[in-house]
């Protein structure tokens, strides 16, 4: 289905493309995932109205050095990354709710084509197209609603030209290394031949850096992981004591990552409708895992993935990076 959602005033048009991503049944997630002897539930249900907002407070927080520091790191290389890809790009935004980092490389590029945002939260996107294109009737903006990890097909741009993708805030950490591989070939193939694609990625550092990024002093992060609780209690009717668990956020040196989890402070039951699952006191759930890379760790996974690394750039602190890849010659 395509709606058209012109404004009028425009000069090009704002187009929205629902694919109607499955968003996954929370309920059926949450009781799988307690069911096992290794308690886990998925990271994707973190995102509710309620856990975004917690999100874009977690980004302002002072311990959470990723999202200014991506900010620092493109504003810098910003009119460079315009001059490797010329005139009348085409960006693929892959989660393209927030814009501002996508509008910082947008304001530095010659005469961009169009902005292709996909992302599976259909309110969040529609609310981000209509505001980059009132700020930018000259560029056509096509949002696609669809779940960026599965299959789907690109619109065509008007105007072509060659294609970026974008995939900054180190979400590419949420995946296992075996996974991320998986998922970058899939991009490469779906980019096509003489195409870019640039990825923000979180590095490896201190644990003393590390974890308090995980685990802030105000307990906005705490708050975040808890809201899958919360979330179940309001959507699903369970009766989990959010104060009898406990946020942990631990730095897995040699695995390089970031491990969430929710310890159960007290032996409990927690009913889920006619469900009941039991939680030793101790016993931990697993939420959410960061991964980080190397420079080199990060290049290696993106030519396994079918990508030349052609250039990439830190903060003078070095704690993030955000890499340049590209595609075989068109
Ligand atoms: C959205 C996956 C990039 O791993 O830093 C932040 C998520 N979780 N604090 C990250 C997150 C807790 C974030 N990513």
């Amino acid at each position: 289905m395509m709606l058209d959602l012109q404004t009028g005033y425009a000069r090009q048009p704002l187009a929205f493309h629902d694919l109607s991503p499955d968003q996954g049944d929370f309920r059926q997630a949450l009781i799988d995932g307690l069911s096992g002897r290794h308690k886990a539930i998925p990271c994707r249900f973190l995102y509710d109205a309620r856990g975004s907002a917690l999100f874009e407070k977690i980004c302002r927080l002072p311990e959470y050095y990723p999202t200014r520091t991506e900010l620092g790191i493109l504003r810098a290389i910003a009119p460079e990354v315009a001059e490797r890809l010329g005139p009348g790009v085409q960006m693929i935004e892959l989660g393209g709710v927030s814009s501002l980092k996508a509008r910082i490389l947008l304001d530095a590029l010659e005469e961009p084509s169009a902005y292709i945002p996909v992302d599976i939260s259909r309110d969040h996107l529609r609310a981000s197209a209509e505001a980059l294109h009132a700020e930018k009737p000259g560029l056509s903006v096509l949002a696609v609603c669809a779940d960026y990890t599965q299959p789907f097909e690109l619109p065509s741009a008007p105007g072509g030209g060659p294609r970026m993708g974008f995939f900054p805030g180190s979400t590419i950490g949420n995946l296992r290394p075996d996974e991320a591989i998986a998922f970058l070939a899939s991009w490469a193939e779906r980019l096509g031949p003489g195409s870019a694609m640039i990825v923000g990625v979180d590095l490896r550092k201190d644990p003393a850096i590390l974890e308090p990024a995980y685990d802030d002093a105000q307990g906005v992060t705490a708050a975040f992981t808890k809201n899958l609780l919360v979330r179940a209690n309001r959507e699903l009717g369970a009766d989990f004591d959010v104060d009898a668990f406990a946020h942990r956020a631990r730095y897995d040196v040699p695995a390089g990552r970031i491990e969430i989890h929710l310890e159960s402070l007290a032996d409990q039951t927690v009913r889920i409708g006619k469900a009941a699952f039991r939680f030793a006191k101790g016993e931990r759930v697993h939420i959410e895992d960061s991964c980080k890379y190397s420079i080199d760790g990060f290049k290696a996974l993106a030519r396994a993935a079918g990508f030349r690394p052609t250039a990439h750039w830190t903060d003078p602190a070095q704690l993030f990076s955000v890499h340049y890849l590209e595609t075989a010659a068109g």
